[in-house]
């Protein structure tokens, strides 16, 4: 009987159960609180019940609304992934704060975003400590707390895809500076907001070239294999903590960055933007019927931040079509620039 109340009233909220089995048992209610009609009385019940937090509104709202009161900073928010993932946050309820070097453009975004303080942009360089340390403070600030923080700022580096014997080291500490220094300034600084808290999600990009040679830049792959061990490294740590920890590997989404990187992997070909772009999405593409888009990282980034994934840790969420489980010499994603 405890058993079946509890479960019921988990489902239904306390109030209504209440209600129901007042309204159901026997007369004795009706002579002990004479001023209230059972009608009355279950309807008031009723209304109570749909806002106790374990009301049936409140389960809808959170299915519908994942994030509803979370506090989330993105990095490289502006634009691509990031951008598409604040929109997916700020749809789901939570409150954003971009973090990124376009200005124009981040503030354009939130501008979009942003009705009713949902969203705002904070210029913030992810390879200055003490910019990642000012955005993190300034969601507190604003917010009271951060709930979530997405580490996706990136860049590939230089044009092109230099043999090894052409690598300049200069070009790797500036991949790995963003990269990689960045994404460890993301997680030392929302840790530091939110093991006090003893809860969080912090989130990284990584890439599938991070888990598979021959698919990116030397600098690009390695900046991102080392995203994916520094959330190993510090999953455990965390875990501890109450605060949890995990990389997304997206395989390749005609943003910017990717359309940008692939015009430079064949700049003899003078290629046009249409070009380019149906070589990222298209014949990169491993999956029939379908196609990989921001939206689809945004979704994952959703699932990770929520509490839906209130027990994955140190996660690695590949969202490849299944590229890197299954390359062959024939996948179009082992072409490189060097034929
Ligand atoms: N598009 C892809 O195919 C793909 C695949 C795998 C991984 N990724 C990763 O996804 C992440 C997002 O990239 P995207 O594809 O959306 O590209 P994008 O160019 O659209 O977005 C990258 C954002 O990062 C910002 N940024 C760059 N350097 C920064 C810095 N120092 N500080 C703060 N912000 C900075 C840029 O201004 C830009 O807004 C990157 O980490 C990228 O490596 C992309």
């Amino acid at each position: 009987m405890f058993c079946f109340r509890e479960k019921k009233s988990r489902i239904i909220g306390p109030g209504l159960v209440h209600a129901l089995s007042s309204a159901s048992s026997s007369q004795t209610q009706r002579f002990t609180t004479p001023s209230v009609p059972p009608r009355a009385h279950f309807c008031s019940a009723l209304i109570f019940s749909l806002f106790t937090e374990e009301s049936l509104f409140f389960f809808y709202v959170r299915l519908i609304r994942r994030l509803a009161g979370k506090i989330a900073v993105i990095t490289g928010g502006a634009s691509g992934i990031g951008k598409a993932t604040a929109a997916e946050f700020v749809r789901n309820g939570a409150r954003v704060v971009i973090a990124d070097i376009q200005d124009d453009l981040g503030r354009a975004v939130a501008a979009e975003l942003g009705s009713d303080n949902a969203c705002c942009y904070t210029r913030c360089d992810v390879t200055d400590e003490a910019q990642v340390a000012d955005a993190v403070d300034l969601a507190v600030a604003r917010h009271g707390k951060l709930d979530v923080m997405f580490n996706n700022a990136g860049i590939t580096g230089s044009p092109g895809w230099p043999p090894l014997g052409a690598v300049d080291l200069a070009d790797f500490d500036r991949v790995m500076a963003v990269n990689a220094r960045g994404v460890l300034a993301g997680l030392k600084h929302a840790a530091r907001v939110m093991v006090p808290r003893r809860r969080g999600s912090i989130i990284c990009t990584a890439s599938a070239t991070g888990l598979c040679g021959g698919m990116g830049a030397i600098a690009y792959s390695a900046s991102k294999a080392t995203v994916i061990g520094l959330v190993r490294a510090v999953a455990a740590e965390m875990a501890s903590s109450g605060v949890r920890v995990n990389a997304i590997s997206p395989y390749a989404i005609p943003t910017p960055l990717a359309l940008a990187t692939v015009a430079s992997w064949h700049p003899e070909r003078g290629l046009s933007a249409e070009e380019i772009k149906r070589m990222v999405e298209i014949d990169l593409n491993v999956m029939y019927g379908t196609k990989l888009e921001e939206e689809d990282i945004a979704r994952a980034a959703l699932y990770l931040a929520s509490d839906d994934a209130k027990y994955v840790n140190g996660h690695n969420l590949v969202v490849d079509g299944g590229t890197t489980v299954s390359r062959s010499a024939k996948n179009p994603g082992t072409s490189t620039p060097k034929e």
